[in-house]
């Protein structure tokens, strides 16, 4: 593993780093959104600036400190992350979405805050359907770019790898992250296990490690994808 820019094997390449949970505002004081924590993806952009990387992060209401060496770009909702990861990524060698973007937002904004009303009852919120970025990223990839994607799952063995192979094929990923999510796992946690996925059939397990020594072991993927198409 290169740690510590010991090995500057992404030296001269641009990465562009998703992360966080995007927000969507529902009036001026509530908003709809997710457990993540941005630690993953902040690990991952740590990480390529240690190994000589260009680093955009691109980063949906984290709280945690700036990495030193990186680009950050702060963004809100889901529209917000589409704009700036198709931006940041036009030049990009490489996209980690590790982002967890809402997948819906609120079809309708209140400018005043929602009032509870006098008889008791219970407002309805009419949601629509985000942009999937992932997707878009993966329409728009250039040659020998490389898109890494995530998938969070709550399901068990087969079926959790098998929603994975799904959104790998439907994102246009060359790698996928999957994850094993409830409430006590993953989110918030300074360590994280996954197996990759890649669009060649390749299944690489990644024991529970911590989420920076995770990052690495995708980014070593990543690199021979790279070398591959460039
Ligand atoms: N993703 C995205 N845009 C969205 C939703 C997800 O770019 N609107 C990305 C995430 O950053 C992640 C991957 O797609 O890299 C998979 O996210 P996930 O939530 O696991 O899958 P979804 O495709 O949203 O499907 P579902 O939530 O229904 O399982
Ligand atoms: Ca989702």
């Amino acid at each position: 593993l290169a740690r510590g820019g010991v090995h500057a094997d992404l030296a001269g390449r641009h990465v562009v780093v998703t992360a966080g949970g995007t927000r969507e505002p529902l009036d001026p004081v509530r908003f709809l959104g997710n457990r993540s924590s941005g630690k993953q993806g902040y690990a991952f952009a740590r990480t390529a600036a240690a190994r000589g990387a260009r680093v955009t992060l691109i980063s949906a209401n984290v709280a945690l400190p700036d990495p030193a060496g990186v680009d950050v770009v702060r963004i809100g909702t889901t529209e917000d992350l589409r704009k700036a990861a198709v931006e940041a990524a036009a030049g990009a060698d490489a996209v980690v979405m590790a982002a967890a973007p809402a997948d819906f937002r609120p079809a309708v904004y209140s400018d005043s805050k929602i009032k509870k009303s006098d008889d008791g009852g219970a407002p309805v919120i009419e949601l629509v359907t985000n942009p999937d970025v992932a997707a878009e990223l993966g329409e728009r990839k250039r040659p020998g770019q490389v898109l890494v994607a995530f998938a969070a799952e709550t399901g068990e063995g087969d079926e959790a790898l098998a929603n994975a192979r799904a959104k790998l094929a439907r994102k246009r990923a060359d790698l996928i992250v999957l994850n094993r999510v409830g409430v006590d796992r993953v989110f918030g946690a300074d360590a994280n296990a996954a197996t990759v996925i890649g669009a060649d059939g390749s299944l690489t397990d990644l024991p529970e490690q911590p989420k920076d020594d995770l990052a690495d072991a995708v980014w070593d993927l990543v690199i021979t994808h790279l070398t591959h198409t460039s």
